[in-house]
């Protein structure tokens, strides 16, 4: 049985760059479906995630581009939480490391460590650089990597993931100057005492099996070998060590712990990986803005648990579970990692999504080609739990078009159209016999190993079990032929409906707005709230005889990935890069642009991020159909000046007419102005 309060936590991506598809499937996504599927227990459970700001990446960055490194930060975490909500990642909270929440959570956690004698300091011989007049941490200093021979920096190698110390970086440099001229010379650093904790590291992972059987050696041999680990670094960019509180307390309570020395440590911040786990505290503490109840998630009492990737695997079960126990005290018992879901790498073409490399398809860039709930399916069902898993187009195409398409779409939709035909969308009657009763048992057969994968942590089995609802329906249907078979109309459709409607449910993890929409056009409730649990009564059952159905609308489209492809670009710089190649004055002379005027602004049908606009463009009304529902009312629009592409190549989009195109501008943060004119020139002016 769960205990009371689960608390669920994706890692916290890094923000130079948006992340690629390859992080999303790594941390984020696995913990939303996580989360939902809680959500439908009405288990309560909070979904915590964050950007990690710190480090030094960023203030490389800063120094590159000439702007202070906190604005940077913001503008980066903003355009990044952006991107994720266009996934549909449902957070409780996303906020980033350098909140004044975090601050303390931090400040807090190291003074317990500090206090109960689990840091200390060590000297430490650094390579530092002349020419730059500096230490060189972490990025700093970048060489050659001595295991696989890629570019590293001196604290890992971005290319195999292996943790580095700079002495072993190959022919080194000065990423700030490039100069070759490093020296390696003594400083003091402050270290987590980590082998302090290796027994009752070693007895949680043994008794509570705390991450995938295929992590459980690595993990094991990681704790064996675990050693003291540098918290604090020689750069501006990060938390401040709080050296006045520690000596304060260790004058105030008497401490046998040697006390901070001001000018060694009031130039050095603490290490990006000491606040980042903290973050997922820190936020919940933001999340109830600092009322006690943060804490109810974070105590033994709650269960909590963790998406990373495999690359994540020592710092979340090594390094941070050492500093929860480290940190606890009679006030705060923080409860260990409940599970770890970890996932392997997602390979394109065989090598690794890399944000930093710009290899990989970025999130917005994969959002520009379709729907996010596409992503998230296809994504799911090749969720890396045990292996690596391979992104493929071919793939990608198959199970949007056969899948999605074909099997979920066609059989929502094959029964809707008989219920609306025969039945006027009114749940009918049933006369049920045996065979009907039996695809009800089998149905509820799968709901359960769905929910049973679920409790397993096996989050990609619920994909399937989704799909073989709708085989199972369709199946039945056509064995049972009720369109030759009068009698059996009242009886196939009701059944049909009940099935839909737990595939609905079933969807709601991985594609939330198909099972919204399902839950729409069924017109009824798909619950998320606390205390209901959708697997429990309302599953089958809330389709009574005589309910109505709500409107059919369109689940899905097919793709074509040979068009798709060809938009696709290889980093998130080509987004914004000027297009290099020329447009000819004939082509730029073909496209005939003019002043037009709204004259009808409604919903789109079928798609809830689309207006349906009719735009007067002197000699007629041309219909559009325009992603604005997010950046302006309706009204905002109505009678609004436009600059419109008339004669674009009209195309359906989600089955409406679609012939013009409203000129827009969009910036990197998502925002979005339409083009207008400073004087009132005429309907139908042309634009040369
Ligand atoms: O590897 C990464 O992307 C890190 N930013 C993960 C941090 S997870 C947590 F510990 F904060
Ligand atoms: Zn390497």
């Amino acid at each position: 049985m769960p205990r009371d309060k689960l608390t669920i936590t994706s890692a916290l991506p890094y923000i130079h760059g948006v992340p690629h598809l390859g992080n999303i499937v790594g941390s984020m996504l696995p913990a939303d479906i996580f989360h939902r599927y809680q959500d439908l227990r009405g288990r309560d459970n909070i979904f915590i995630c964050g950007s990690d700001v710190h480090g030094t990446p960023l203030e490389l960055e800063a120094l590159e581009q000439g702007v202070e490194v906190e604005d940077l930060a913001g503008e980066q975490h903003e355009k990044v939480k952006h991107v994720l909500q266009k996934f549909d990642l449902d957070f409780s909270i996303y906020s980033n490391t350098h909140s004044d929440y975090n601050r303390r959570q931090t400040h807090d956690m190291f003074l317990e460590l500090y206090c109960n004698g689990y840091i200390s300091e060590e000297t430490q011989v650094l390579p530092y650089s002349e020419e730059d007049g500096r230490f060189l941490p972490d990025r700093y200093i970048e060489g050659e990597c001595p295991e696989c021979g890629g570019l590293a920096r001196g604290d890992q190698c971005d290319d195999c993931g292996m943790l580095l110390e700079p002495e072993e970086l190959i022919d080194p440099y000065s990423a700030i100057s490039g100069s070759e001229d490093i020296e390696f010379k003594e400083t003091k650093h402050l270290f987590l005492d980590l082998p302090q904790f290796k027994s009752d590291l070693m007895k949680w992972v043994k008794e509570e099996r705390p991450v995938p059987g295929s992590s459980l050696k690595e993990v094991e041999n990681a704790i064996e070998n675990t050693e003291k680990r540098c918290i604090t670094r020689d750069i501006e960019w990060g938390f401040e060590i709080p050296v006045d509180q520690v000596n304060n307390r260790i004058d105030e309570r008497g401490l046998d712990v040697p006390k901070l020395d001001p000018d060694v440590y009031n130039d050095k911040v603490l290490y990006v990986w000491f606040d980042a786990p903290i973050g997922y505290v820190g936020f919940t503490r933001e999340l109830f803005d600092d009322g006690e109840e943060w804490r109810e998630y974070w105590n033994k009492d709650s269960e909590i648990y963790y998406s990373i990737g495999k690359d994540n695997t020592i710092f979340h079960t090594v390094i941070w579970p050492s500093m929860l126990m480290g940190a606890s005290n009679e006030d705060m018992d923080y409860g260990l990692p409940h599970y770890e879901f970890i996932q392997q790498f997602l390979l394109a073409e065989d090598t690794k999504f890399s944000k930093s490399r710009g290899k990989g398809l970025s999130t917005r860039e994969a959002l520009d080609m379709c729907p996010s709930d596409y992503w998230r399916f296809y994504l799911a069902k090749n969720l890396p739990q045990q292996h690596d898993s391979t992104f493929s187009w071919s793939d990608f195409e198959s199970e949007i078009n056969n899948v999605l398409n074909d099997t979920i779409g066609n059989f929502v939709n094959r029964t809707l159209s008989l219920a609306e035909q025969w039945f006027d969308s009114e749940v009918p009657f049933p006369e049920l016999e045996n065979r009907d009763e039996q695809i009800e048992a089998e149905a509820l057969r799968i709901v359960e190993e769905y929910v049973e994968a679920f409790e397993n942590h096996d989050l990609k089995t619920g994909v399937e079990k989704a799909t073989e609802i709708a085989r199972l329906g369709d199946r039945y249907l056509s064995e049972e032929e009720p369109w030759n078979n009068e009698d059996r109309r009242e009886e196939t459709i009701h059944v049909s409906l009940h099935l839909i409607r737990a595939m609905g449910v079933m969807l709601y993890p991985y594609a939330p707005e198909a099972s919204e929409k399902i839950g729409d056009m069924l017109n009824v409730d798909i619950h998320t709230e606390e205390g209901v649990d959708e697997f429990i009564e309302p599953l089958l059952g809330n389709l009574e005889p005589g309910h109505i159905l709500g409107e059919r609308e369109v689940l899905f489209e097919k793709i074509d990935v040979s068009k798709m492809k060809n938009d696709e670009t290889t980093s998130e710089s080509d987004e914004t890069a000027e297009n290099q190649e020329n447009v000819s004055f004939e082509e730029f002379q073909n496209m005939d642009i003019r002043v037009g005027k709204v004259v009808g602004v409604e919903d789109h049908p079928n798609a809830d991020k689309l207006y349906k606009v009719q735009i007067d463009i002197g000699s007629k009304t041309l219909q559009t159909c325009a992603g604005l529902v997010n950046h302006y009312e309706k009204e905002e629009l109505q009678g609004r000046k436009v600059v419109v592409l008339a004669n674009l190549q009209p195309a359906e989009l989600r089955g409406e007419k679609s012939e013009c195109m409203m000129l827009a501008a969009e910036d990197d943060s998502g925002a979005v102005e339409l083009l207008g004119l400073q004087k009132d020139l005429s309907i139908g002016s042309k634009v040369r």
